[in-house]
């Protein structure tokens, strides 16, 4: 008998990781002394970029009575709210001025700040972190220092080409992520007439092994009906190419596949932008073909293709979901799944305990599936 698990019967408190870096906007999407909206884990935020060009993020509520700060005015260093003009440093939310005190009125306005969260722009994304929610009371609460830096594409020489694309899905990150990594979903989403066909469906078997917050597909030859996989076949050895595939919580898929001095390594991250609704952004990095200049553009077709054929299957996947149905997990093509949602539970255990993470997996495991 397969196990069978329910996938979707997370309380909502449990869907949303904090305490960890998230991409926010593209980065060549936001300007010097320009304002923008975004929203992360349905915290509504302003993004934007001061006179040198450093990125910032702030809370889109002004402490004194709530106005979006987005509608604020930036001279590209403090952000004037539109409602009573305080004023706040963009990289730590600290109060500057209040204009409606007069002099002999001591309020200590630098004790006032607007929520800022650590922001870093890498690889093409301005990424914001989210701390773990604070106690209640903000407006004096100073910004959280992010623990580590914001993650970034592994690159294997100094020259390389960087292209990313992104897609909006009407579903909850853990139906994004699940997709993401479900292997059974090829032959039926991904089909192409220059791609593949259900026909080319054949068994497959794969070893994992528990790497830190996550878990890793080891190093193999990777399967011939890849789509990086077929560019570099045309350039090195079939036997020299090998692949890593990494995920790790709270969202992130790493590729890493190698041929020689060749390289192609892309970061996919699902990020939740309210509880019902994700966005999928992959960026990718590259070595070879670096000359040739359709290159960019054809990888970002085949991508985009695969992209778009995912969103159109998790927006139909949407309506199915609106009435909550009993779903499941079986063995062995969703077990990745499974590791996502135990993996989550044991980073959420160890938050309350205050031990180290526990992790789900006790050692290499290989898995069977066909697709
Ligand atoms: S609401 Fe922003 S200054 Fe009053
Ligand atoms: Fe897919």
């Amino acid at each position: 008998m397969p196990e069978l698990d329910l996938p979707q019967r997370q309380a909502t408190d449990t869907l949303m990781l904090t305490g960890f870096w998230y991409r926010a906007l593209p980065a060549d999407r936001v300007h010097r002394n320009q304002l923008y909206k975004a929203t992360l884990l349905e915290i509504p935020l302003v993004i934007g970029r001061d006179r040198q060009g450093h990125p910032f993020a702030l809370r889109d509520a002004c402490p004194h009575r709530g106005m979006p700060l987005n509608c604020g005015n930036f001279d590209g260093e403090n952000l004037e709210c539109v409602y009573h003009g305080w004023q706040f440093d963009v990289h730590n939310g600290q109060c500057q001025s209040i204009p409606s005190l007069t002099s002999d009125q001591t309020l200590k306005i630098d004790r006032i700040y607007a929520g800022s969260y650590p922001c870093e722009e890498r690889d093409y994304f301005i990424w914001v972190y989210i701390p773990d929610p604070g106690p209640s009371g903000a407006g004096f609460s100073k910004p959280e220092e992010a623990p580590d830096a914001a993650p970034q594409i592994e690159k294997f020489s100094d020259k390389y080409k960087l292209a990313y694309l992104q897609a909006e899905m009407p579903v909850s990150i853990d139906h994004g992520i699940i997709g993401l990594m479900d292997p059974a979903h090829g032959p039926f989403v991904h089909q192409a007439w220059w791609w593949r066909t259900q026909h080319s469906i054949h068994e497959k078997k794969k070893h994992f092994e528990p790497i830190p917050n996550g878990f890793r597909m080891s190093t193999h030859t990777p399967s011939s009906n890849s789509a990086p996989y077929k560019l570099l076949r045309l350039y090195a050895d079939a036997d020299s190419i090998t692949t890593t595939i990494d995920f790790v919580l709270p969202n992130i898929r790493t590729e890493t596949i190698r041929a020689g001095k060749y390289w192609f390594s892309s970061l996919t991250t699902v990020t939740p932008i309210t509880r019902n609704q994700c966005r999928i952004d992959v960026v990718a990095a590259w070595n070879l073909f670096r000359w040739v200049p359709f290159v960019p553009e054809l990888l970002k077709f085949v991508f985009g293709k695969f992209v778009e054929q995912d969103r159109r299957t998790m927006e139909l996947q949407s309506e199915g979901l609106k009435h909550n149905p009993h779903l499941m997990l079986i063995d062995d093509a969703d077990r990745p799944a499974k590791w996502y949602f135990q993996l989550k539970a044991a980073y959420q255990e160890a938050k309350r305990t205050g031990q180290p993470m526990k992790h789900p997996m006790s050692g290499p495991v290989t898995l069977k599936w066909r697709s």
